[in-house]
């Protein structure tokens, strides 16, 4: 494998455009190609199996031109099915994401509010994640179904947005949050509407950097770091035909 090949960064839908944002300032001489499984979206409200063969799906797409690693930019596909591609794909390196918990907890919140769908909330790597902190911190994990939908069809500023935001964290909004985790790539596009519902200034985390340090360390074990200098290019797939336009549009908006 060649350090000028692509790197994959997929995601259920366009969730994964946000972490694709930051890698691609974070990496400016990689060449990216993203992948959005937009027409089997979302992937939080169905089984760990079914999540596992939709990527497995993807990567092997995504083999076809012939990336060098591979970024999970979902977290409901890191946790349900990232171990597996590793096993699957011994040779590709595999980078996933995860709720920024750790992140939240070195920055000194105590009492932290994690977000993710229903399928990540509810697999035991959360559970262990969480459990970890349980005697020392207040964290609560909160299932969120339908909010990625909502931001996968585009309604991310508008009055249901807030209803649904308000039924999903009321059990939330009267505790003493002091951080946000966003465990879920789609969420960062609607950070301001759940920020609003929370004390001025309550800080989000969303654990892209993480992923981008991960990516360093990983594309440089295996001397997979480019050589190249300018001209970055993003090559843009999907599932569903017709989702490209609106893919690009999202990625122009976060630069
Ligand atoms: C979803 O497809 O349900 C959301 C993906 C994620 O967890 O990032």
């Amino acid at each position: 494998m060649s350090s000028r090949n692509p790197i994959g960064v997929f995601d259920s839908g366009v969730g994964g455009i946000s972490t694709l944002a930051t890698l691609t300032k974070q990496f400016p001489d990689e060449q990216f190609i993203f992948y959005g499984d937009t027409k089997y979206a979302p992937y939080g409200s169905k089984s760990a199996e079914e999540v596992y063969q939709c990527a497995k799906r993807v990567v092997e797409e995504l083999l076809t031109h012939h990336i060098k690693a591979l970024v999970i930019a979902c977290n409901t596909a890191t946790s349900a099915a990232k171990t597996r591609l590793m096993a699957d794909y011994p040779d590709l390196p595999i980078v996933g994401i995860e709720p920024a918990l750790k992140e939240a907890i070195d920055a000194g919140h105590h009492d932290i509010l994690v977000m993710g769908t229903k399928l990540t909330v509810h697999l035991p790597k959360f559970q262990s994640m969480v459990e970890k902190y349980q005697n020392t911190h207040r964290i609560y994990g909160v299932a969120c179904p339908g909010l990625a939908d909502y931001i996968e069809g585009g309604m991310t500023d508008n009055k249901a947005l807030m209803t649904l935001l308000h039924q999903l964290l009321a059990d939330y909004l009267d505790r003493p949050v002091d951080g946000i985790v966003l465990g879920c790539t789609h969420y960062p596009f609607v950070k301001a509407q759940i920020q609003s519902l929370f004390p001025k200034g309550t800080p989000v985390y969303t654990g892209y950097l993480g992923v981008a340090h991960q990516l360093q360390r990983v594309l440089n074990a295996h001397d997979l770091l480019t050589d190249e200098t300018g001209g970055q290019t993003i090559e843009w797939l999907s599932s569903q035909p017709g989702s490209l336009d609106y893919y690009q549009t999202l990625y122009n908006r976060l630069q």
